[in-house]
């Protein structure tokens, strides 16, 4: 079998929506309660097998404490792909995902793909996902809804995005 393509890939979201949860239950497959608020950054890897190649992700799981902004083009930048993530239940994470979006749009690669992650559906969904997804339709972002708690469409949000990096 043909020896996995790199690609970078980096959470980003307001703190306490679940990041550092999707990651653990996409490479670990299981789910901590009590997760302590990341501190930089963290790496995991993970590969990911399609029919004609393998992608080998380098996931990079950011700190969403605002004490930490300033450390995230470390990570987006030079990264082929963004998950940014909000928490279903809180409006403000939302609004701060959206604000994400317009700093990557400025300020990461012009060639970066990025979905969104509406994260916690085991919990009431306070934002409107017909909002999200007409949101996302608009600028060419995949949308998923996950619980990583209960292990909702994990694998399927970070496959609908490592599908589409490009690898000739
Ligand atoms: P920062 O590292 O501060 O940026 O936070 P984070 O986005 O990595 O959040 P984290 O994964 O640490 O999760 C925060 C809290 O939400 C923890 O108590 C998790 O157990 C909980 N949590 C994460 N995902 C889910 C989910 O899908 N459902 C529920 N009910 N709780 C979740």
């Amino acid at each position: 079998k043909n020896i996995p393509i790199p690609k970078k890939l980096v959470l980003l979201g307001e703190s306490s929506v679940g990041k550092t949860s999707l990651v653990l239950r996409y490479v670990n497959h299981f789910f901590d309660s009590r997760t302590e608020p990341t501190i930089g950054a963290t790496y995991l890897t993970k590969t990911i097998d399609f029919p004609k190649y393998s992608l080998r992700l380098q996931i990079w799981d950011t700190a969403g404490q605002e004490r930490y902004h300033s450390l995230a083009p470390l990570y987006y930048r030079g990264a082929h792909g963004a998950l940014v993530v909000y928490d279903v239940e809180n409006l403000d994470s939302w609004e701060r995902a959206k604000e994400w979006v317009k700093e990557l749009k400025s300020n990461g690669d012009p060639n970066i793909l990025i979905d969104i992650i509406g994260n916690k559906t085991d919990l009431d969904i306070r934002v409107d996902p017909v909002e999200v997804a007409s949101y996302c339709e608009e600028n060419g972002f995949g949308f998923t809804e996950t619980s990583a708690k209960t292990d909702s469409n994990v694998d399927e949000a970070f496959s609908n995005l490592a599908k589409k990096f490009k690898v000739d």
